[in-house]
């Protein structure tokens, strides 16, 4: 089966569930995982429901899609993200993200843990992501290209959207939060990097690292949808920081930030209905 053909037997499998046109395709990172319970929730579908799909095995991440209005823009949510060091192919996972585009979404909204390499970032702070390295794992585009989805050699000139970055600056200052801005570089994880691999990372020009989200931006980037991310600095990257990373610092340090995370997502999607979204 072919790329384009799994993408619409997916989608046929979610058209007959839920009637529902998104805007707006939002995936909730560490932290943010809990954001459905502060939306009115409008419907809900189970990964395991639908045929062939990834499945995320981390602990903390559930899976499935949200249906939900965030102020008038009608969005769909991933909980629970899959990651390639899961053991899945490139492919399957950005199936959701191409899902969500496929779906209706023209916007992706990228939301991750991550850890600093930049000296000025501290544990807590946000950063927007104004550009990213994915080099470090396999591109999502390899083999056969699916033509219906997008070009063979897309361009990556303006990965994330410069109106939609201003926009999220904008809501970060309107609500007194601290916005850095920089470059994600993905790793493959699941592993955290060594001191020698966070120094590299910084002389590569990042600022931040995490385990998702350049790959996602990839392909939606590919099927043209228009794109913005928010990191959440959970921890120093090693070396910087004077002790050893845990998954568990990075969800407490997560949970402690979710209210203000929660706040800057809904004002920023809430915008994009009021002035993106209108063009
Ligand atoms: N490295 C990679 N991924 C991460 C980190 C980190 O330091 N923190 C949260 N996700």
């Amino acid at each position: 089966m072919t790329v384009f053909q799994k993408l619409e037997r997916c989608f046929q499998s979610v058209e007959n569930k839920i009637p529902f046109v998104p805007k707006v395709a939002l995936i909730l990172g560490s932290g943010l995982g809990d954001y459905g319970d502060y939306v009115k929730m409008e419907g809900t579908i189970d990964y395991h429901e639908i045929e062939g799909f990834p499945v995320s095995t981390v602990p903390g991440h559930k899976g499935r899609f949200l249906f939900a209005h965030i102020g008038k823009v009608p969005v769909v949510m991933m909980q629970g993200r899959v990651h390639y060091y899961e053991g899945y192919s490139m492919q399957d996972v950005v199936l959701p993200t191409r899902l969500m585009r496929r779906l209706g979404a023209e916007i992706l909204f990228l939301t991750n843990a991550a850890g600093s390499v930049n000296p000025d970032f501290c544990a807590g702070d946000f950063m927007l992501i104004k550009d990213q390295i994915s080099d470090f794992v396999p591109s999502p585009l390899i083999g056969k290209n699916p033509d219906e989805l997008g070009p063979r050699f897309p361009d990556m000139s303006e990965i994330y959207d410069r109106d939609l970055q201003e926009l999220l600056k904008k809501e970060a200052e309107n609500l007194g939060i601290s916005l850095r801005e920089g470059t994600y570089l993905q790793f493959t994880g699941p592993n955290f990097e060594s001191p020698a691999e966070v120094r590299m990372a910084r002389v590569l020009g990042a600022d931040a690292v995490g385990m998702s989200t350049a790959c996602e931006a990839v392909a939606a980037n590919h099927m043209g949808m228009k794109i913005c991310g928010i990191s959440f600095i959970s921890n120093l990257g090693c070396g910087i920081g004077d002790h050893p990373l845990s998954h568990q610092e990075v969800g407490e340090a997560a949970k402690i930030a979710a209210p203000r995370f929660r706040k800057l997502v809904t004002a920023g999607i809430t915008a994009m209905g009021e002035t993106v979204l209108q063009k």
